[in-house]
């Protein structure tokens, strides 16, 4: 259990907090719910007009205006308010700070759900204090839901406390997945799952990393898994599922990272991981 401390007006305040983390947690949801309403007034602003988009690393890869102004909101934000951090983000955005915290951004995390209207695509917020991620704030813009953790301190979404999947052996539970922007990646990519669909519940591809590391915490996958993540996808979510009490790792003993990021609850994310070991789901980049 947490410790606390009584504070001299009666009130329990944390013992310690020596990372800031309580400060940078509550900027986290600050930032990903402001980023959020941005991004919402600006879809608004088209009013059902042509949404412009932009090709990056592949054809497949779109990036839109708006993708560009919510990063460029959020670090106008950050360095205004706290000028010695360094950010990273997925659009451009890459200070070092001098600080030791560094923001991990997402401005919006699906972005084809975006372009297309499907409301599944968010924002993430990450801080991270000398590389270690403390706090993290996931926002998906289209319900407003609101996805937190810090840590040590637990996963929320909105206040309720996030647990995890419910418990099922990997034969019954429901695993979600993407895919990169490359061609040759994503033959690879889908190789892999179709060994694993057989051996599973199901499969979802709900196109937005940083929502489906928050839907394993909150119980609606019971697992997800990609190769190929950046840290402005994983960096928030990845907190949350573990704060909910999910196994988040990568392959092979190996930390979740670029390679590989897997979370699942704790009753299949041994076969899991095991199984996508022997399916070499972390040798497709
Ligand atoms: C993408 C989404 C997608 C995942 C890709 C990511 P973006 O992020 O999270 O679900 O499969 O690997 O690149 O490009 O929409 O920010």
């Amino acid at each position: 259990m947490r410790s606390t401390r009584r504070g001299a007006m009666g009130g329990v305040t944390p013992d310690r907090d020596p990372a800031g983390s309580i400060e940078l947690a509550r900027f986290a949801v600050e930032l990903a719910t402001g980023a959020a309403a941005e991004v919402r007034r600006a879809l608004a602003a088209l009013s059902g007009g042509d949404m412009r988009t932009d090709a990056k690393s592949t054809a497949t890869d779109l990036v839109t205006a708006t993708d560009r102004a919510s990063e460029q909101w959020l670090v106008e934000r950050i360095l205004t308010a706290r000028p010695g951090d360094g950010v990273l983000g997925e659009e451009g955005a890459d200070r070092a700070g001098s600080s030791g915290v560094r923001w991990v951004l997402d401005p919006i995390d699906g972005t084809v759900n975006f372009v297309l209207g499907l409301p599944a695509y968010a924002v993430s917020v990450a801080a991270e204090v000398d590389g270690i991620v403390v706090a993290g704030a996931v926002c998906n813009v289209a319900s407003g839901e609101l996805f937190r953790a810090r840590l040590g301190g637990g996963a929320y979404l909105y206040d309720q406390p996030l647990t995890g999947p419910r418990s099922v052996p990997l034969s019954r539970a429901v695993i979600g997945t993407g895919f990169g922007y490359d061609a040759s990646r994503r033959a690879r990519q889908i190789a892999v799952v179709a060994e694993l669909l057989p051996q599973v519940a199901d499969i979802r591809r709900i196109g937005a990393a940083s929502l489906d590391l928050c839907s394993v915490a909150a119980g609606r996958l019971d697992g997800y898994f990609e190769a190929g993540l950046n840290p402005w996808d994983y960096a928030a979510g990845a907190l949350v599922a573990a704060e909910a009490g999910c196994v988040v790792t990568g392959l092979r003993g190996r930390e979740p990272s670029t390679v590989m990021t897997v979370a699942a609850g704790t009753s299949c994310a041994t076969e899991l991981t095991t199984l996508l070991e022997v399916l070499g789901a972390d040798d497709v980049l």
